[in-house]
């Protein structure tokens, strides 16, 4: 109160001792009253007009939404499918008048497939960029570290990807578009079991991964349930280059399948290496191996590998066919994979609960999303479980030259 008093004194002060010299040496003739007051009342009268006229202009001003995913490092395909679906979404939303009369306007960053750098990347978009929420669409470690920053200010982040149980507990703000890993290692757990009549396995983890690390506990889990043996479990890190050690072990196991729920550019280079080393066992992975660059580093190597997946391309729906057409047309040919296909399906239904809830208010928008049912995208139904998870069936798809054939949908 004192100091703002204080303030009040030193302007009177100082406008007092400037007035009497301004009019001192203005060498401005004032003008004469009898024009002063039809100059005011005109003056006025636009001014009323201006407010007037500006009452009746809606409210255009754009949407800001942040994007952030593996745009460059050993992941970058995932960054690249997921940023083309993402805007594919949104140049749809806005091509048909945007969210309540609002263009969107995404803002994207590069997390370099690096927990540290997805964090740094959420921090931007909040704090730089103040977007009203995120799609995170980094593998499932890089979520994780981005997670918390988004639950601290209240701004919505959706991993439409991440498929780790552990990104969705950072709180109830972050939420995902895909189905989590305790179903996916499941999944795979019983078409081994059941399909393929799998007794024995082997798994190869990218120990540094909670997401491969995930994949490989659900799995081993279920298919003990399902009376299957694990024979034998080796480990390795993204980026190595020889893994030969480690497959000269399984090869001495002699399991029936070998699951190895890693990431596109190391499993292409174990599938090679397995090959070699005249290991012919079905390989089997999991949505971390799909990525267009999956056959250009493992060819042959691949074939008669099963993978799980969030949705197939060439599944005859008609939802996924008109998606299909839609990228391809914008990106020259490419075949959507399963992160363009989510990330699309996330911004999507961000999209919704913004319309409808009529605000980007985080607690608001939080409350919307969190509401999410029966919403139809192109990676099936989306409605959120109690946990802020996606529940929606896998697809099993066999590798076999340069294509993912669909063999069958298994539903939660
Ligand atoms: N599910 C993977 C993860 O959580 C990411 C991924 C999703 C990769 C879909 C490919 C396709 O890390």
């Amino acid at each position: 109160m004192a100091s703002s008093l204080n303030g009040l004194n030193d302007s009177v002060s100082h406008a007092a001792t400037r007035l009497p010299r301004k009019s001192r040496t203005s060498p401005v003739k004032q003008p004469q009253r009898s024009y002063l007051f039809p100059l005011l009342l005109l003056l006025t009268i636009v001014l009323a007009l201006a407010c007037a006229h500006r009452e009746n202009i809606p409210d255009r001003s754009t949407i800001a939404i942040g994007f952030f995913g593996d745009l460059t490092g050993p992941t970058f395909n995932f960054g690249i499918s997921a940023k083309n679906g993402v805007l594919l979404a949104a140049d749809e939303i806005n091509q048909a008048g945007g969210i309540n009369g609002h263009q969107i306007d995404i803002v994207i960053e590069d997390d370099k497939g690096s927990p540290e750098e997805a964090a740094i990347a959420a921090g931007k978009l909040i704090d730089r960029y103040q977007v009203v929420a995120i799609v995170a669409a980094g593998a499932s470690g890089n979520s994780l570290a981005a997670a918390p920053k988004a639950q601290s200010a209240h701004v919505p982040l959706i991993a439409p990807s991440s498929t780790n149980p552990a990104v969705t507990q950072a709180g109830d703000y972050i939420f995902r578009a895909c189905f989590i890993d305790a179903f996916q290692g499941e999944v795979m757990a019983k078409f081994a079991s059941n399909s393929l009549k799998a007794k024995t396995a082997a798994i190869m983890v990218d120990y540094n991964s909670p997401y491969s690390r995930g994949l490989s506990d659900f799995f081993e889990v279920s298919f003990a349930k399902l009376s299957g043996r694990m024979v034998i479990k080796q480990s390795y890190q993204q980026g190595d280059a020889d893994f030969r050690g480690q497959l000269s072990a399984i090869k001495a196991a002699d399991p029936d399948v070998i699951y190895i729920p890693g990431y596109y550019g190391d499993v292409a280079i174990i599938a090679k290496q397995a090959r070699q080393l005249g290991l012919t066992a079905p390989l089997l992975g999991a949505d971390g191996w799909d990525a267009p660059e999956l056959w250009e580093l493992g060819g042959d190597a691949l074939n008669g590998s099963y993978i799980s997946n969030h949705y197939s391309a060439k599944d005859p729906a008609e939802t996924i066919q008109k998606f299909v057409h839609a990228y391809q047309q914008h990106y020259g040919n490419l075949t959507p994979d399963a992160h363009a296909a989510l990330a699309y399906d996330a911004l999507k239904f961000l999209a919704e609960a913004i319309q409808k809830t009529g605000t980007t208010e985080g607690l608001k928008l939080r409350e919307a999303l969190a509401q999410t049912k029966n919403f139809a995208g192109v990676t099936g139904v989306i409605s959120m479980d109690r946990d802020r998870n996606a529940v929606k069936p896998a697809v099993i798809l066999k590798l076999e030259d340069g294509a993912y054939v669909y063999q069958e949908t298994i539903q939660p």
